[in-house]
Protein backbone atom coordinates (compact mmCIF):
# COMPACT_ATOMS: atom_id res chain seq x y z
CA UNK A 1 0.00 0.00 0.00
CA UNK A 2 1.26 3.34 -1.08
CA UNK A 3 1.92 6.01 2.07
CA UNK A 4 0.45 9.38 1.61
CA UNK A 5 2.94 11.85 3.90
CA UNK A 6 0.85 15.17 5.02
CA UNK A 7 2.34 17.96 4.26
CA UNK A 8 4.39 19.88 7.36
CA UNK A 9 3.80 23.62 5.11
CA UNK A 10 2.23 25.10 1.84
CA UNK A 11 4.64 25.16 -1.37
CA UNK A 12 5.69 28.45 -2.99
CA UNK A 13 3.37 27.34 -5.75
CA UNK A 14 0.47 27.15 -3.21
CA UNK A 15 1.41 30.39 -1.45
CA UNK A 16 1.22 31.56 -5.16
CA UNK A 17 -2.17 30.43 -6.03
CA UNK A 18 -3.85 31.33 -2.74
CA UNK A 19 -2.72 34.80 -3.52
CA UNK A 20 -3.88 35.38 -7.08
CA UNK A 21 -7.50 33.42 -6.27
CA UNK A 22 -8.39 34.04 -2.90
CA UNK A 23 -8.02 30.23 -1.96
CA UNK A 24 -5.98 27.16 -1.94
CA UNK A 25 -6.44 23.24 -1.33
CA UNK A 26 -3.80 21.06 0.67
CA UNK A 27 -4.81 17.21 0.14
CA UNK A 28 -3.77 14.92 3.08
CA UNK A 29 -3.38 17.34 5.55
CA UNK A 30 -4.48 14.99 8.03
CA UNK A 31 -2.34 11.54 8.94
CA UNK A 32 -5.21 8.93 8.60
CA UNK A 33 -4.93 8.59 12.50
CA UNK A 34 -5.71 12.07 13.21
CA UNK A 35 -8.58 12.14 10.76
CA UNK A 36 -10.55 9.27 12.69
CA UNK A 37 -9.45 11.05 16.23
CA UNK A 38 -11.56 14.19 14.83
CA UNK A 39 -14.26 12.48 13.44
CA UNK A 40 -14.44 10.32 16.12
CA UNK A 41 -14.72 13.19 18.58
CA UNK A 42 -17.25 15.52 16.38
CA UNK A 43 -19.39 12.66 16.40
CA UNK A 44 -19.52 12.16 20.14
CA UNK A 45 -19.87 16.37 20.93
CA UNK A 46 -22.70 16.20 18.35
CA UNK A 47 -24.51 12.72 19.92
CA UNK A 48 -24.19 14.06 23.75
CA UNK A 49 -24.71 17.69 22.45
CA UNK A 50 -21.98 19.62 24.72
CA UNK A 51 -18.92 21.36 23.33
CA UNK A 52 -18.61 24.72 21.92
CA UNK A 53 -20.92 27.71 21.86
CA UNK A 54 -24.37 26.88 19.99
CA UNK A 55 -25.26 29.22 16.94
CA UNK A 56 -28.75 27.71 16.38
CA UNK A 57 -31.60 25.73 18.15
CA UNK A 58 -33.25 22.72 16.70
CA UNK A 59 -36.07 24.01 14.46
CA UNK A 60 -34.12 27.37 13.55
CA UNK A 61 -33.76 27.65 9.95
CA UNK A 62 -30.06 28.31 10.17
CA UNK A 63 -29.72 24.53 11.57
CA UNK A 64 -30.69 23.54 7.91
CA UNK A 65 -27.84 25.57 6.48
CA UNK A 66 -25.33 24.60 9.41
CA UNK A 67 -25.34 22.50 12.11
CA UNK A 68 -22.30 24.39 14.13
CA UNK A 69 -20.22 24.50 17.45
CA UNK A 70 -18.21 27.35 18.22
CA UNK A 71 -14.75 27.38 20.15
CA UNK A 72 -14.92 23.83 21.08
CA UNK A 73 -11.28 24.26 21.32
CA UNK A 74 -11.37 25.67 24.69
CA UNK A 75 -12.94 22.98 26.66
CA UNK A 76 -11.72 19.78 24.56
CA UNK A 77 -8.41 18.52 24.37
CA UNK A 78 -8.52 16.44 21.33
CA UNK A 79 -10.04 19.64 19.34
CA UNK A 80 -7.84 21.70 20.99
CA UNK A 81 -4.59 19.85 19.73
CA UNK A 82 -6.11 19.63 16.60
CA UNK A 83 -6.83 23.26 16.52
CA UNK A 84 -3.07 24.04 17.53
CA UNK A 85 -1.19 22.06 15.29
CA UNK A 86 1.62 24.11 14.31
CA UNK A 87 1.68 22.97 10.87
CA UNK A 88 -2.05 24.57 10.10
CA UNK A 89 -0.58 27.29 11.89
CA UNK A 90 2.44 27.93 10.13
CA UNK A 91 0.31 27.02 6.40
CA UNK A 92 -1.60 30.20 7.68
CA UNK A 93 0.91 31.97 8.45
CA UNK A 94 2.59 31.66 5.05
CA UNK A 95 -0.28 32.05 2.83
CA UNK A 96 -1.68 34.94 4.58
CA UNK A 97 2.42 36.21 4.47
CA UNK A 98 2.24 37.57 8.26
CA UNK A 99 4.58 37.50 10.78
CA UNK A 100 2.60 35.34 12.98
CA UNK A 101 -1.02 34.71 13.44
CA UNK A 102 -3.32 33.92 16.12
CA UNK A 103 -6.66 31.93 16.53
CA UNK A 104 -9.94 33.54 16.23
CA UNK A 105 -11.79 30.50 16.64
CA UNK A 106 -12.95 27.09 15.49
CA UNK A 107 -16.00 25.72 14.06
CA UNK A 108 -17.68 22.63 13.58
CA UNK A 109 -20.01 22.83 10.47
CA UNK A 110 -21.99 19.91 10.01
CA UNK A 111 -25.18 19.64 6.88
CA UNK A 112 -27.18 17.84 8.49
CA UNK A 113 -29.13 15.04 6.22
CA UNK A 114 -32.91 15.62 5.64
CA UNK A 115 -33.74 19.25 4.42
CA UNK A 116 -30.43 20.79 3.85
CA UNK A 117 -30.07 23.93 2.77
CA UNK A 118 -26.93 25.43 1.08
CA UNK A 119 -24.77 27.95 2.46
CA UNK A 120 -25.37 31.08 0.13
CA UNK A 121 -22.18 33.29 -1.55
CA UNK A 122 -20.86 35.49 1.05
CA UNK A 123 -17.83 36.72 2.34
CA UNK A 124 -16.58 35.78 5.77
CA UNK A 125 -15.08 39.06 7.21
CA UNK A 126 -18.34 41.12 6.78
CA UNK A 127 -19.19 39.01 10.31
CA UNK A 128 -16.18 39.80 11.99
CA UNK A 129 -15.53 42.11 14.45
CA UNK A 130 -11.83 43.19 12.70
CA UNK A 131 -10.43 46.00 11.63
CA UNK A 132 -7.56 45.07 9.22
CA UNK A 133 -8.50 42.29 6.53
CA UNK A 134 -6.20 39.25 6.47
CA UNK A 135 -7.77 36.63 8.51
CA UNK A 136 -8.39 33.05 6.55
CA UNK A 137 -10.27 29.87 7.82
CA UNK A 138 -8.80 26.53 6.90
CA UNK A 139 -12.44 23.96 6.08
CA UNK A 140 -10.59 20.22 6.65
CA UNK A 141 -12.90 17.92 4.87
CA UNK A 142 -14.02 15.16 8.01
CA UNK A 143 -16.16 13.22 4.95
CA UNK A 144 -15.59 12.86 1.20
CA UNK A 145 -16.85 16.09 -0.38
CA UNK A 146 -18.58 17.14 -3.61
CA UNK A 147 -21.75 18.17 -5.42
CA UNK A 148 -24.04 16.24 -3.62
CA UNK A 149 -23.03 17.21 0.02
CA UNK A 150 -21.90 19.90 0.09
CA UNK A 151 -18.28 20.65 -1.06
CA UNK A 152 -17.33 23.98 -1.13
CA UNK A 153 -17.02 26.30 -4.13
CA UNK A 154 -14.93 29.31 -4.33
CA UNK A 155 -14.87 32.67 -6.90
CA UNK A 156 -10.89 32.61 -7.97
CA UNK A 157 -10.16 36.14 -7.48
CA UNK A 158 -13.20 37.56 -5.85
CA UNK A 159 -11.54 38.63 -2.57
CA UNK A 160 -9.93 41.44 -4.40
CA UNK A 161 -13.68 42.55 -4.85
CA UNK A 162 -12.91 44.15 -1.49
CA UNK A 163 -15.58 43.81 1.63
CA UNK A 164 -19.35 44.25 1.29
CA UNK A 165 -21.87 43.44 3.50
CA UNK A 166 -22.65 40.58 5.20
CA UNK A 167 -25.30 38.58 3.41
CA UNK A 168 -28.01 37.00 5.34
CA UNK A 169 -26.93 33.19 5.21
CA UNK A 170 -30.95 32.08 5.93
CA UNK A 171 -32.79 34.25 3.76
CA UNK A 172 -29.72 35.07 0.87
CA UNK A 173 -29.00 38.40 -0.86
CA UNK A 174 -27.25 37.81 -3.87
CA UNK A 175 -23.62 38.76 -3.65
CA UNK A 176 -22.81 38.79 -7.07
CA UNK A 177 -25.68 42.08 -7.71
CA UNK A 178 -23.21 43.77 -5.02
CA UNK A 179 -20.01 43.26 -7.28
CA UNK A 180 -19.25 46.42 -9.43
CA UNK A 181 -19.95 46.38 -12.70
CA UNK A 182 -17.11 44.64 -14.54
CA UNK A 183 -15.02 43.34 -11.75
CA UNK A 184 -15.32 38.87 -12.00
CA UNK A 185 -16.09 39.24 -15.32
CA UNK A 186 -16.03 35.90 -16.97
CA UNK A 187 -14.72 34.29 -13.28
CA UNK A 188 -16.03 31.10 -12.83
CA UNK A 189 -17.02 29.13 -9.57
CA UNK A 190 -14.30 26.54 -8.71
CA UNK A 191 -15.82 23.15 -6.58
CA UNK A 192 -13.26 21.84 -4.52
CA UNK A 193 -13.91 17.85 -4.70
CA UNK A 194 -11.77 16.33 -1.45
CA UNK A 195 -11.46 13.41 0.20
CA UNK A 196 -11.65 13.09 4.55
CA UNK A 197 -8.57 14.96 5.28
CA UNK A 198 -7.81 17.24 2.82
CA UNK A 199 -8.17 20.76 3.41
CA UNK A 200 -9.19 24.11 1.61
CA UNK A 201 -7.51 27.15 2.86
CA UNK A 202 -9.85 30.86 1.86
CA UNK A 203 -9.50 34.26 2.63
CA UNK A 204 -12.16 36.18 4.87
CA UNK A 205 -12.96 38.02 1.48
CA UNK A 206 -12.97 35.08 -1.12
CA UNK A 207 -16.19 34.53 -2.42
CA UNK A 208 -17.79 30.77 -0.90
CA UNK A 209 -20.84 28.13 -1.34
CA UNK A 210 -21.55 25.05 -0.48
CA UNK A 211 -24.40 23.39 -2.02
CA UNK A 212 -26.91 21.60 0.23
CA UNK A 213 -26.35 17.97 1.59
CA UNK A 214 -28.55 15.90 -0.63
CA UNK A 215 -27.63 12.46 1.01
CA UNK A 216 -28.13 10.39 4.05
CA UNK A 217 -25.09 10.78 6.09
CA UNK A 218 -23.96 14.11 7.71
CA UNK A 219 -21.43 15.92 5.92
CA UNK A 220 -19.31 17.21 8.40
CA UNK A 221 -16.17 19.93 8.23
CA UNK A 222 -13.77 21.43 11.15
CA UNK A 223 -12.66 25.21 10.74
CA UNK A 224 -10.37 27.10 12.09
CA UNK A 225 -10.20 30.75 11.74
CA UNK A 226 -6.41 32.37 11.43
CA UNK A 227 -5.80 36.24 11.81
CA UNK A 228 -2.87 38.29 11.58
CA UNK A 229 -1.18 38.72 15.03
CA UNK A 230 -1.80 42.65 15.85
CA UNK A 231 -5.57 42.58 14.13
CA UNK A 232 -7.85 44.91 15.99
CA UNK A 233 -11.24 44.58 17.40
CA UNK A 234 -13.53 47.02 15.23
CA UNK A 235 -16.35 47.68 18.32
CA UNK A 236 -18.88 45.24 16.02
CA UNK A 237 -21.09 42.43 17.41
CA UNK A 238 -20.09 38.87 17.82
CA UNK A 239 -20.68 35.80 19.66
CA UNK A 240 -16.59 35.19 20.73
CA UNK A 241 -16.33 39.00 21.34
CA UNK A 242 -19.44 39.61 23.97
CA UNK A 243 -18.85 40.36 27.29
CA UNK A 244 -15.25 40.43 26.75
CA UNK A 245 -15.24 44.42 27.41
CA UNK A 246 -13.30 44.98 24.13
CA UNK A 247 -13.18 48.57 23.23
CA UNK A 248 -13.18 49.52 19.29
CA UNK A 249 -9.30 49.50 18.33
CA UNK A 250 -8.08 47.24 20.97
CA UNK A 251 -6.17 43.73 19.65
CA UNK A 252 -7.71 40.74 19.49
CA UNK A 253 -4.88 38.80 21.95
CA UNK A 254 -4.94 37.25 24.85
CA UNK A 255 -5.61 33.64 25.90
CA UNK A 256 -8.50 33.48 24.35
CA UNK A 257 -7.38 34.03 20.82
CA UNK A 258 -3.69 32.16 21.00
CA UNK A 259 -0.40 33.27 19.21
CA UNK A 260 0.12 29.75 17.08
CA UNK A 261 2.81 30.61 15.26
C1 LIG B 1 -19.95 25.37 4.84
O1 LIG B 1 -19.22 24.61 5.46
O2 LIG B 1 -20.98 24.97 4.27
C2 LIG B 1 -19.63 26.82 4.75
C3 LIG B 1 -18.33 27.18 5.34
C4 LIG B 1 -18.04 28.64 5.29
O3 LIG B 1 -18.90 29.44 5.00
O4 LIG B 1 -16.89 29.06 5.55
NI1 LIG C 1 -18.00 31.34 5.16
Amino acid sequence: MQTVQEPETVTDAQVAFYRANGFVEVDNALTPLELVAMQEEIDRIYRVDNGGLHTAEHGSPYRKVLDQRVNIWRDNPVVQAFVMLPRFAEMARRLAGVPAVRLWHDQALVKQPGDSKPTPWHQDLPYWPMNEPGALSLWMALDDVDERNGAMSFIPGSQRVGALPGINLVDPQDIFAMVPKGELTGTKPVTARMRAGSCTFHNGLCFHYAGANQTDRPRRAMVIIYMPDGTTFNGRPHVVTEGMGLQPGAPLEGELFPLLT
